[in-house]
């Protein structure tokens, strides 16, 4: 039956939280470790679905899987399969990093299109155009992305149209395997991009620049296990400073990296929220008195301000004072979130990627829908803020990114429960 996030409104989070270790950063290393000629160990890993769903691609690819709390071993050496199926592609958009990692250990990969947050059209060309330059042949059919290298993968110059985080991603795994060297010129920056870096690195490869745009990547270089520990989720962090400042707390999020959240706390003190980094740990402390002024957010690669932390910032912005606008300059499709708000007294307007929001001084806790997993964290926000009860549907989108969501806001003194939908 269906599960649902109900929350009393109006609880004010105080305390100290520990954040999990990076989804996203997860999302590309797992599949990374199929590079490796001995099993590798992944610590301090999200319980979350998403990391549940490579793992099952793993065991169906022949890879031995032992996952224990925030733990995964990875035995890759009995893979002898380069497909992945519909019914475990299309659980999560990552699954599009096995095109990668399979061309470079076989030469051949074919996975079908990956599923994924509906957020907007979500092309993948410059993947495509990344691996047909490192020599393969590339086609995509009847819902499968076949990549063949039968000759092997050749190092290669490629420059993306657009920094995309997926694009830099999956041709860093091809290209470990290229012979030669590969340099990606315009390539995402993101932490979980140098997190990647850093466990093939790990593993004995040879990849440089990671984080800044050009990524430079020497092909061929024999990889061994390795036991390797994720960075923290930058998303998560960022959802907790927000919930922090929507309920006037005094949160310290201890693991949070401060210079991965440059751009939300300019934003939070320009509110009005007061922002201070821990003394001698990677933490980060948000107080706020409640007294939010309105800001303007456009969203950007890193070190811009991040798409996944727009919808829960736009929550936060609904009872701020003044006019908020916010342009989503990377996916179309994302301020779905907005029609829920509205139903608990937010006012907005939305033309196309530009969101304009009025503050209005309180929202009022009703039944809303998640449509996708960042919706879903606005919600929550909005739902912490508001007076009364909120229902928020589809948890299963939160479940995919969060981990124990409910238990560490209930830990700061929020009231929420999960309970069964009987309706
Ligand atoms: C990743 C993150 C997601 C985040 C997004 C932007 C993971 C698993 N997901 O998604 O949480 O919201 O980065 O920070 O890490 N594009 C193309 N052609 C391509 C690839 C991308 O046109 O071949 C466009 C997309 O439509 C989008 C933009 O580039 O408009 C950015 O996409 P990208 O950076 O690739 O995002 P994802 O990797 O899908």
């Amino acid at each position: 039956m269906a599960e649902i996030l109900r929350i009393y409104g109006g609880h004010r989070l105080e305390g100290t939280v520990v954040v999990n270790g990076g989804k996203n950063a997860a999302l590309a290393i797992i599949p990374a470790a199929l590079l490796s000629s001995e099993p590798c160990t992944i610590e301090n890993l999200p319980q979350v679905r998403d990391t549940e769903a490579l793992a099952d691609i793993l065991r169906e690819l022949g890879a031995k899987v032992s996952l224990k709390g925030s733990t995964m071993t990875i035995d890759p050496r009995g893979v002898n399969c380069s497909t992945v199926p519909e019914e475990l592609a299309c659980r999560l958009r990552a699954s599009y990093y096995f095109v990668g990692a399979l061309l470079a250990c076989f030469g051949r990969a074919d996975v079908s299109y990956p599923g994924g947050c509906a957020i907007g059209n979500r092309p993948i060309d410059q993947h495509i155009k990344g691996f047909e330059a490192l020599g393969a042949k590339v086609s995509t059919d009847r819902g499968v992305i076949s990549a063949r290298a039968e000759g092997g993968l050749s190092g290669a110059e490629i420059y993306l149209d657009m920094p995309s985080v997926g694009a830099t991603i999956n041709i860093m795994l091809a290209a470990t395997r290229a012979q030669g060297n590969t340099t990606i010129v315009n390539a995402g920056k993101e932490p979980h991009i140098v997190d990647l870096a850093n466990f093939i690195n790990a593993m004995g490869g040879q990849v440089k620049g990671a984080g800044t745009d050009t990524i430079r990547i020497r092909g061929g270089r024999p990889m061994h296990g390795c036991t390797y520990a994720v960075i923290p989720d930058q998303i998560e962090s960022g959802t907790l400073m927000i919930a922090a400042a929507a309920t006037h707390g005094d949160v310290l999020i201890r693991g949070a990296l401060p210079t991965h959240m440059e751009a939300l706390t300019a934003k939070l003190l320009e509110m009005g929220a007061r922002v201070d980094e821990g003394v001698g740990e990677d933490s980060i402390r948000v107080r706020s008195d409640g007294n939010h002024r309105h800001v303007n957010i456009k969203t950007l690669p890193y070190p811009g301000f991040p798409t996944d932390l727009q919808q829960p910032m736009s929550a936060l912005l609904s009872t701020a004072r003044g006019t908020s606008i916010i342009n989503e300059t990377i996916f179309e499709m994302r301020h779905k979130h907005l029609e829920e708000i509205r139903r608990m007294g937010g006012i907005s307007q939305v033309n196309e990627r530009i969101a304009i929001i009025e503050g209005v001084p309180k929202l009022t806790g009703c039944s809303v829908t998640a449509s996708d997993l960042r919706a879903g964290a606005a919600l929550v926000v909005a739902g912490l803020m508001a007076e009364g009860v909120t229902d928020i549907h589809n948890v299963q989108f939160i479940d995919r990114g969060y981990e124990h969501l409910e238990k560490k806001l209930r830990s700061l003194g929020a009231k929420i429960e999960r309970i069964t939908d009987e309706g």
